[in-house]
């Protein structure tokens, strides 16, 4: 990232301190922001409940979805109303679809209502080449008609019908897309090799309140039988596992002790187990975890990042900083993203002591395998950390550096928070309630 890239802002983070107290775990980005594409399906008005409304890719979507012509009213602080009565544009603008992935997700909806669509090429988290080809084919198997021409893409159709689609990988917001454009489909829709993770299961429920017909099968697949019109709906999103995940992180490196009330063990079983694998504890309770730290440095462990139920690639940043406080040596496979271990660079920066390879170090079969990226990565603990001046990459890669400062000893500063602002919903206030020494100023950028 050039220094003109980065916005102003930073946080003042004193490492060192045990974090203490309970925080409630905020609704799913990476469910909230699809349900309220979904809603652009009907010219009723949709309610959904816990949504952090001070997130950076709401405040995206939302104003995509208002340039299309969605009235969007707060009627509290985390519940949202959208009402699409009429399309009143069909060209998502650039400087708005560029910010992140999921304007293609309004595709389907756009093509149901008025039979075309602009969408510009996404943007992102720089993670590897992120491509949305399979979303493209499958809606062309669907009868979508897509050219593409200086980084846009125009759609139009005669009329969307139900298709056989087989994904090349079992891709999140691939499979989302095509739930969202086969729900209103002439016919019946069959993904293959879909993916399941739990804010799709989210979509899938809030769809079936507004009519439509989804029938998830075994084997990954997923049968929609379109409808020819859906209705409004009320909706609680699920709680953000990601967030849950990194909070939990944060107590165990500075050894502290925090409930996070909401969070969700059904959707965090697979994080749990890989906990008790490494030798710490948590107690699961009605409706909270509460993660507490031991006097006792983690274990090391071998792990892989898969498609649900795996472990998440969102977790593997929060755990490699949790990893470089354990014994020994630690091997972490990434699967899913090719190039999502460049944060690993500031981590040795600040005395952790990890090393990428291209080989696949770990036995799930890759799509990276005899490539040349660095995707699994080698780390040696316990190794004390130490301040630094960090720039935050993207989203995942930028709250391990939050961890990592708060285990380190000195005040880092880090920039580049509008990442961790896009993904987070008010992460540094939610660390400061638990006794983080964090500050936001806003400031210049950085000298690097
Ligand atoms: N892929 C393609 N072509 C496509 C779509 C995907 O080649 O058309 C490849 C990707 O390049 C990647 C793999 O398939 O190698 C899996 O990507 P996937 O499509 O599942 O990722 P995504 O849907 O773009 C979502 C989350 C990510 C999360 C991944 C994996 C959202 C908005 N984003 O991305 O979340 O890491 O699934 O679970 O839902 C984040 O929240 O910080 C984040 C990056």
């Amino acid at each position: 990232m050039t220094r003109d890239e980065i916005d102003g802002g930073r946080y003042e983070i004193e490492g060192g301190v045990p974090l203490r107290g309970e925080v409630r775990v905020s609704g799913a980005k990476n469910a909230v922001t699809k349900l309220m594409a979904a809603t652009l399906l009907t010219e009723d008005p949709c309610t959904v409940h816990n949504v952090p409304r001070n997130l950076g890719d709401v405040s995206i979507n939302e104003q995509v979805m208002h340039s299309l012509g969605t009235e969007i009213t707060w009627t509290e602080d985390n519940v949202v109303s959208l009402r699409t009565a009429e399309i009143t544009n069909t060209v998502v603008p650039l400087e708005l679809g560029a910010k992140n992935r999921l304007a293609v997700l309004t595709a389907g909806p756009l093509l149901h209502r008025v039979g075309r669509a602009v969408i510009p090429a996404p943007g992102g988290d720089r993670i590897g080449p992120r491509p949305i080809d399979y979303h493209i084919a499958g809606l062309q198997r669907m009868g979508a008609i897509v050219e593409d021409h200086d980084g846009l893409y125009y759609f139009h159709t005669a009329g969307l019908k139900g298709a056989t689609i087989d994904l090349p990988f079992p891709s999140v917001m691939a499979t989302e897309t095509l739930i969202i454009a086969a729900s209103l489909a002439r016919g019946v829709t069959v993904i293959r090799n879909a993916a399941i993770e739990p804010e799709i299961m989210d979509l899938i429920k809030f769809l079936q309140k507004m009519g439509a017909i989804i029938e998830q099968r075994v084997d990954r697949k997923i049968v929609i039988e379109g409808v020819q019109r859906l209705h409004g709906a009320e909706h609680r999103a699920l709680s953000d596992r990601n967030e849950a995940v990194s909070l939990a992180v944060a107590a165990y490196l500075t050894r502290g002790d925090v409930r996070l009330i909401g969070a969700d063990q059904s959707t965090l079983l697979t994080f749990l187990n890989t906990l008790y694998r490494v030798g710490l504890d948590f107690n699961v309770e009605d409706d909270a975890i509460r993660f507490f730290g031991s006097d006792q440095p983690p274990r090391s462990i071998a792990l892989e990042t898969d498609v649900h139920p795996g472990f998440m690639t969102d977790w593997q940043q929060p755990f490699a900083v949790l990893l470089t406080q354990a014994r020994g040596m630690s091997v972490i496979h990434e699967t899913i993203f090719n190039d999502r271990f460049g944060y690993t660079y500031e981590l040795n920066r600040m005395g952790a002591d990890t090393g990428l390879y291209a080989k696949c170090l770990g036995e799930l079969g890759c799509r990276f395998r005899e490539q040349d990226f660095p995707h699994s990565c080698i780390i040696r603990g316990p190794t004390p950390l130490h301040a630094a001046d960090l720039v935050m990459p993207d989203i995942r890669g930028g709250a391990s550096y939050l961890l990592a400062a708060l285990c380190a000893e000195g005040t880092s500063r880090v920039w580049g928070i509008e990442h961790i602002e896009r993904g987070y919903d008010n992460l540094y206030v939610k660390l400061q309630r638990l006794g983080a020494h964090i500050e936001r100023a806003e400031d210049d950028a950085p000298q690097l």
